[in-house]
């Protein structure tokens, strides 16, 4: 039986909550793929800090060399941002390492260059923690809707914004204090602006775009607005009226190109975005053929969130990778509308 031997980059939230499930569903996962998981190195900032979860101090490191010599074959992104994580990741790949990342601003900068690169050295790079947490959002696109041409993605993309917005509403509290909470779940980003200003969730759905509308399309629009300026009393005022405030990101083609948006959105109570409360996450996708679907699950968190990327880790086993839409022709050059072949 082979043994796949992984390096960690990152012990904090996403890190550990990966460490939790690899020791207890260990045995579940041997029996599934066949194979064996060790961890052999995790790099961190702080080798004295206090860590969420027990592990073996020796695995424990600050040097990325380090890591490099205990010649991994999968290398997991848990530690976030560009510098030095970017390059980090782009040595992994030159070292024929697959690669799985929660590392959405990355992605959203990087990750037609990363895709070139891992294509190149013939390995996976996936990548599903990335967006919306535990919902396999990312696997969905990539792999599972490709007849379809995906027309438009929707939804909730951010769960600090929809804890806050969720924790404002039904018990009041201050957005200062929401916030604080989110950030002691250890949902929001290291620089919690990313969420509350709406980057966290334009990240996302840039990802989502470049997955479904592939290399080839042009972002033709972009708006991005956070929730700084939502007050209680909007939202005690749209309650009254029937409405909830939610921070939607949305990404639509419009013939060869797309649209992207990011903004606080009244949505009402009879739509099944409103439902969808605090950490949760909810993605509409439009196929031009399957019609509308809807995903939904926790958004943010150790567990959801570590899910995806053992997920990942597996997938990369089968031999599996995330593929960019590759259509490189302009809608309109269709070859026909199949609800009309059905009629
Ligand atoms: P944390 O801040 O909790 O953990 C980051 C970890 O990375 C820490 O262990 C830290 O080390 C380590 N680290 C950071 N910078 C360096 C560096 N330069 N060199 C070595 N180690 C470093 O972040 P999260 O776990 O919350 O997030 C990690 C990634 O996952 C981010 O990209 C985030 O956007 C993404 N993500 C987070 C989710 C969540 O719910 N939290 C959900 C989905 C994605 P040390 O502990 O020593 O400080
Ligand atoms: N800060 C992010 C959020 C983590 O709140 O959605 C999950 O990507």
């Amino acid at each position: 039986m082979k043994t796949w031997k992984i390096a960690l980059l990152g012990l904090g939230t996403v890190g550990s909550g990966v460490m939790a499930i690899l020791h207890t569903h260990a045995e579940r996962i041997r029996k599934q793929t066949g194979a064996r998981f060790e961890v052999v190195g995790i790099l961190v900032r702080d080798l004295q800090k206090p860590r969420k979860i027990e592990v073996n101090q020796s695995l424990l490191t600050t040097e990325i060399e380090a890591i490099w010599h205990r010649e991994p074959d999968i290398v997991i992104d848990a530690m976030g941002g560009l510098d030095p994580t970017l390059g980090f990741i782009e040595e992994a790949i030159r070292r024929k390492c697959h690669v799985v990342s929660a590392n959405k601003e990355m992605l959203a900068a990087y990750g037609r260059h990363l895709h070139q690169l891992a294509e190149e050295q013939n390995v996976s790079l996936l990548y599903e923690a990335s967006v919306g947490g535990g919902i396999p959002i990312l696997n969905t696109l990539s792999q599972q809707l490709n007849a379809n041409r995906v027309t438009r993605v929707f939804g909730i993309l951010n769960g600090t914004t929809n804890y806050i917005l969720t924790k404002m509403e039904e018990e009041g509290l201050s957005y200062e204090e929401a916030l604080r909470q989110a950030q002691d779940l250890g949902f929001a980003e290291a620089d919690p602006t990313a969420d509350v200003e709406g980057y966290d969730a334009f990240n996302k759905i840039q990802i989502i775009a470049h997955l479904c509308f592939g290399g080839h399309m042009q972002a033709l629009t972009s708006e991005r607005t956070g929730i700084t300026s939502v007050r209680t009393e909007e939202i005690e005022l749209y309650g009254k009226l029937g409405y909830r405030i939610k921070l939607l990101a949305a990404a639509e083609r419009r013939g060869a190109a797309y649209g992207l948006r990011v903004v606080p959105t009244l949505v009402p109570y009879s739509h099944p975005l409103a439902g969808v409360k605090n950490e949760f996450n909810a993605v509409f996708v439009t196929g031009d053929v399957v019609g509308d679907l809807l995903f939904t699950g926790k958004g943010a968190g150790a567990l959801p969130t570590g899910s995806a990327i053992v997920e990942d880790i597996l997938n990369a086993v089968r031999g599996n990778t995330f593929t960019p839409d590759r259509e490189t022709y302009a809608a309109q050059e269709d070859s026909g509308n199949a609800e009309e072949w059905t009629e």
